[in-house]
């Protein structure tokens, strides 16, 4: 526990979470942390963002908007994901400054800013308050240590070498890097916002990462040589899953989207093992061709699949493909983290977003990566080569994952000599995982040194 010997009136953190679920998922759980050791939390994010979401917060955390400067229709509202970043950054700066101003006049003056390390603005609000700035990184240290040698300049984009050699890293191919750098002409602003995460991160009075020394420990090693109060923080998931140590707001989550959870009761006579979970995150959407073919690769397998397909996939759907079939279960969200943990799940085909790389290693669930968008390739590599936890479908000349190739990799996984060895390493990165962020683990150290600082304040 956190040492709480003074008594006074508890630090008051401002959370500020970029507007998407992937962001928002582990800095509402790095609240309930904080929370838990005794600081106040507000949790904020833009109003669009909050008007659609499905919003079960616990009391202890108050939640509060900001302007994105598209507050009626988000992104479309912009045009496009180039203009909106361009109008966030524009509006988004006095709009916090604004929220500083109005809790501080409610007699709630915030001591703290923690932000998702894209908003780098929200640290030069910070200073000009004269609170403490803290960057929370949402991918992992591997993918941000790739946009920090983009900024040194590096990395040159477009990339034009074989292979891209950074310390502390295996050799990555153009493959193996963040979309963005095969993209990066019509992505020129989103590029700029990830480099645009370190211009000012020497300013930081700490740096987060959603991740786990023991995971990472060449690149944490070689990162906090740069910023002295880096911190690995993970994995960020639901504590119930991990150890019973926070035993409130378990059940606390904001979606954007309403889970099915009757496949949660569809699972429970499968046999242990068996059934193939696949799920492609909140965002990345797939073309009708790409869909026909993980439909196919999975039907092909003729093993059990529980299968998230948001509503907005739902129509590129093969006609022939229902939502209930003898062998699969289609549904538009759930809960993953109760899907993940249930006995019946045999691995995990996913696009390696980094809180469903988190959440798979957290369960000891193998994976079959399907890489698309963002950091996801580069994720994708560090599951199959560095961590040995999963399988990367290979693609074709149209960037293509081809039913075959899918199932392959399924029966690879869940019949060969190899498949058995990646099952054994999930496990073991799962007691690690753990170990973590429990009492006295590396992650759990870092929060109670971060909690001592604010106490001492
Ligand atoms: C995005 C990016 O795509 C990802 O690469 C980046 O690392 C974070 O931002 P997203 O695509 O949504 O995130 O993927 P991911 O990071 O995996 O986050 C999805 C979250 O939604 C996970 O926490 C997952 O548990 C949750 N989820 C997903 C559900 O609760 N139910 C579902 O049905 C699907």
């Amino acid at each position: 526990m956190a040492e709480k010997t003074i008594a006074r009136k508890p630090p008051h953190c401002l959370v500020l979470s970029y507007p998407f679920q992937g962001h928002i998922n582990p800095m509402l759980q790095f609240s309930k942390l904080l929370v838990h050791e005794g600081v106040k939390v507000t949790l904020a994010t833009t109003r669009f963002f909050i008007k659609n979401l499905h919003n079960n917060l616990p009391p202890s955390i108050s939640l509060e908007s900001i302007s994105d400067g598209c507050d009626n229709d988000g992104i479309q509202e912009a045009g496009s994901y180039n203009a909106y970043i361009q109008r966030f950054w524009q509006v988004g700066p006095q709009s916090l400054v604004d929220l500083l101003e109005k809790l501080a006049k409610l007699g709630n003056p915030v001591d703290c800013i923690i932000y998702n390390s894209f908003l780098s603005w929200a640290l030069d609000v910070a200073k000009r308050f004269g609170i403490v700035g803290a960057s929370y990184f949402t991918h992992n240290m591997a993918v941000n240590s790739i946009f920090y040698h983009v900024q040194l300049g590096k990395i040159k984009v477009p990339v034009i070498e074989d292979e891209v050699s950074l310390p502390s890293m295996p050799k990555l191919q153009l493959g193996d890097l963040p979309s963005f750098f095969l993209t990066y002409e019509e992505d020129g602003p989103v590029l700029e916002m990830l480099t645009g995460q370190f211009s000012n991160l020497d300013k930081a009075d700490w740096v987060f990462c959603n991740a786990i020394y023991e995971l990472d420990k060449e690149v944490v090693d070689w990162t906090t040589k740069i910023w002295p109060k880096y911190r690995t923080i993970g994995p960020n998931i639901p504590s119930k899953f991990l150890d019973k140590r926070v035993k409130e707001d378990e059940e606390y989550d904001v979606t954007q989207f309403k889970s099915e959870d009757y496949c949660i009761e569809w699972l429970a006579d499968k046999p242990k093992g068996s059934v193939i979970y696949v799920s492609f995150g909140s965002m990345v959407p797939f073309d009708e061709e790409q869909l026909r073919e993980i439909a196919y690769g999975l039907r092909n397998s003729d093993r059990y699949f529980l299968w998230v397909v948001r509503a907005s996939e739902e129509t590129k759907l093969p006609k022939d493909f229902v939502k209930k079939s003898e062998k699969g279960l289609i549904v538009t969200w759930c809960s993953q983290l109760k899907v993940l943990a249930h006995e019946a799940i045999a691995c995990f085909v996913t696009h390696c977003g980094w809180n469903s790389v988190l959440e798979a290693l957290s369960l000891g669930v193998p994976t079959i990566a399907i890489p698309k968008w963002a950091d996801q390739s580069t994720n994708a590599k560090y599951i199959e080569d560095v961590w040995k936890v999963g399988i990367r479908v290979p693609i074709d000349e149209k960037r293509i994952v081809r039913r075959e190739d899918l199932n392959n990799c399924i029966k690879e996984l869940m019949e060969s000599e190899k498949g058995e060895e990646i099952k054994r390493n999930a496990i073991e990165w799962r007691t690690l995982m753990t170990r973590a962020a429990s009492e006295g683990g590396s992650s759990h150290k870092n929060v109670i040194e971060f909690v001592n600082s604010l106490f001492s304040l």
